[in-house]
């Protein structure tokens, strides 16, 4: 199943609306097909799988990140009928499918075919790995990352305006490569004016997965953080500020992760990472955000964290 979740990591940021799912087919110890669902979410990563194992699957075990679907559509059958058809004897499923087009009746299709489904096992890392599509079911918004580069004492910007560049090459490269997760990025309208980021990916071979570009701004498109819902095709954005934008995704509670570049550096007197919080106190600070991840990149630290 950890092969199969790290497939589907192949096109987290790609598949909207569809999730980003993974599959890998195991007949006597041997992977005999890998799938992840593909750009644009078709072909389904079951779909994969079984075409590159061909005559394989039959009697194989399948182990899949999420139920396979039970709808056909006119861009493909359904994986559970595919699955049944060839021959498969045995479905290993991570996570339930809240699609109320297939929500348990996938499962229940194979059963009844007379494959034995077993449930469950890595639910965690598969609601991680697939938090776009799970995000947009459960809340009708995409999943949202806040990214923030900083100084030690939490600055992202001299006084005078100048942020480039506070993070050496390792975090930026990280942080292009989180972009290519993302449908779509979003800054405010001054860090738009002020730094004019290309917000491209610049990773070689990755050129292609630059995401959308968006700017909040009271005159623009996008004139409330809450907007955010009615972006079509975007599962994933990505919120590279500045601290007035960061401070008004924050207060609405829109922001699922965040990402901490933090660099070894002192600014002093210079630009708070985030705008006004609206806190009545301290208490209602804590608790609020989880460590999911902390890493070196470099000389800068990187550290995860999920809302609570
Ligand atoms: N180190 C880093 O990670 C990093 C990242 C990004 C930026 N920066 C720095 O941050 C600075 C800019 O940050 P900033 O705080 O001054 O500005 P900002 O957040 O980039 O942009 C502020 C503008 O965004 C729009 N906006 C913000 N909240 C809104 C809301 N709730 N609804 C509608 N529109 C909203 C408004 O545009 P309108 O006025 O048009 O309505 C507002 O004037 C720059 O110096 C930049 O270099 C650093």
């Amino acid at each position: 199943m950890s092969a199969a979740l790290a497939l589907s990591e192949r096109t987290r940021g790609r598949t909207a609306p569809n999730p980003n799912v993974g599959c890998v087919l195991v007949k006597e110890s041997r992977v005999v097909g890998r799938g992840w669902t593909q750009p644009g979410g078709r072909p389904h990563a079951e779909a994969m799988a079984l075409s590159q194992a061909g005559e394989k699957s039959r009697g194989a075990t399948c182990y899949v990140t999420l139920e396979p679907c039970a709808h056909a559509s006119p861009r493909g059958p359904a994986c559970a009928d595919l699955l049944i058809a060839a021959g498969v004897a045995r479905v290993v499923i991570a996570l339930g499918d809240p699609d109320p087009r297939t929500n348990g009746q996938g499962v229940a299709r194979l059963r009844t075919a007379g494959i034995h489904v077993v449930e469950g096992g890595a639910e965690a890392p598969a609601r991680a790995a697939m938090a776009g599509f799970l995000t947009r079911r459960a809340k009708g918004r995409p999943f949202v990352t806040l990214k923030l580069a900083t100084s030690l004492d939490g600055r992202i910007a001299l006084a005078s305006g100048e942020s480039r560049w506070i993070t050496g090459l390792e975090a930026r490269a990280h942080a292009h490569l989180e972009r290519a997760r993302h449908e779509a990025i979003l800054v405010g309208r001054r860090t738009a004016e002020i730094d004019r980021p290309k917000l491209d990916v610049r990773l070689p071979g990755l050129e292609s997965r630059s995401p959308r570009r968006l700017i909040l701004s009271s005159a623009g498109d996008l004139s409330r953080p809450s907007d955010i819902a009615d972006l079509e095709g975007v599962d994933h954005l990505l919120v590279e500020g500045g601290a007035e934008t960061a401070a008004a995704f924050l207060c609405e509670g829109l922001v699922d992760r965040l990402l901490l570049y933090r660099a070894p550096i002192l600014i002093g007197a210079g630009k708070a990472a985030l705008g006004d919080l609206g806190l009545a106190d301290l208490a209602s600070a804590h608790g609020r955000w989880r460590l999911t991840d902390t890493r070196m990149l470099g000389s800068d630290r990187l550290e995860v964290y999920a809302s609570s």
